[in-house]
């Protein structure tokens, strides 16, 4: 479909259990899903990934859909990321994303009523295409999905909104990782129209008693750990333990 360059090449996660799971790294190219219950560490997962990426001189980009870029600034200052400084250098761009979530259900171009939530994602595509060729980005991130397809209530109307934005970041030799919140549980569980579409899917859920397990669902092309592994978050981030059985 697109020029996928170095299928082999990985590209560190930032995390040193996690990359031992996915065997070095994530593959150079590719969209990885981050699929996870709320407040499991999705976006400091992609924090990690993205800071790791820009301390090395990779230009990095975060498109945040759920937060103001000072409040991201502000929450991974407080577990050791300075993005201020990363962005200072020029190997940081936060994209605020934010302003999707408040369009209004009609919009008008001109004098012609469209769908509000339709042009909100073509110019948020408009946004994130540009960007990336200005910026040229080694590393993004997109968090999240979730916020971006809420306005659209079926799993009929999601799909198209999902396929455009993981074509649109495939279509880049850039690595993606998009967040995305799970949606149900069990195991006769619906599969979101992301976790087809993306080339590798992380599990990131909550057990009993608090301990929280991640988990390689899929990874094209990669010889993975599928066994879910405990991980805990501390004031210096998210570690994976990748040695260590869930009870
Ligand atoms: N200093 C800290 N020490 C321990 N745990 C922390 C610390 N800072 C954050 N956390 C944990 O990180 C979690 C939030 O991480 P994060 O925001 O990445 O989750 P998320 O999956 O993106 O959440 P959401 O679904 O709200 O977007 C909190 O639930 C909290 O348990
Ligand atoms: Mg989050």
């Amino acid at each position: 479909m697109s020029n996928k360059p170095d299928e082999e090449t990985k590209l560190s996660s930032g995390l040193p259990g996690l990359d031992t799971m996915l065997d070095g790294g994530f593959n150079k190219g590719r969209v990885i899903l981050i699929l996870g219950e709320p407040g499991t560490g999705k976006t400091i997962i992609c924090s990690q990934w993205l800071h790791e990426g820009a301390a090395k001189g990779e230009n990095s980009m975060f498109i945040g859909m759920n937060e103001p870029k000072s409040r991201f600034l502000k929450e991974m200052l407080a577990l050791g990321m300075d993005f201020a400084k990363l962005e200072g250098d020029g190997k940081f761009k936060y994209v605020d994303a934010t302003d999707v979530r408040k369009i209004p259900e009609q919009a008008k171009v001109g004098r012609i009523a469209v769908g509000g939530r339709e042009l909100g994602l073509v110019n948020l595509l408009e946004t994130i295409q540009s960007t990336i060729s200005k910026f040229e980005p080694v590393r993004i991130a997109l968090d999240s999905m979730s916020d971006l397809v809420f306005r659209f209530p079926t799993v009929e109307e999601r799909r198209p909104v999902v396929l455009d934005i993981v074509e649109s970041l495939q279509s880049t030799s850039a690595t993606s990782l998009l967040t995305s919140e799970l949606l149900s549980t069990g195991e006769e569980r619906l599969l979101q129209p992301e976790e087809y579409l993306a080339e590798g899917v992380l599990l990131m859920r909550t057990l009993r008693k608090g301990v929280r397990t991640i988990q390689i669902l899929k990874m094209r092309g990669s010889k993975v750990d599928t066994h879910p592994r405990p991980y805990v978050i501390t004031g210096k981030g998210l570690e994976v333990l990748a040695t260590e059985e869930v009870y």
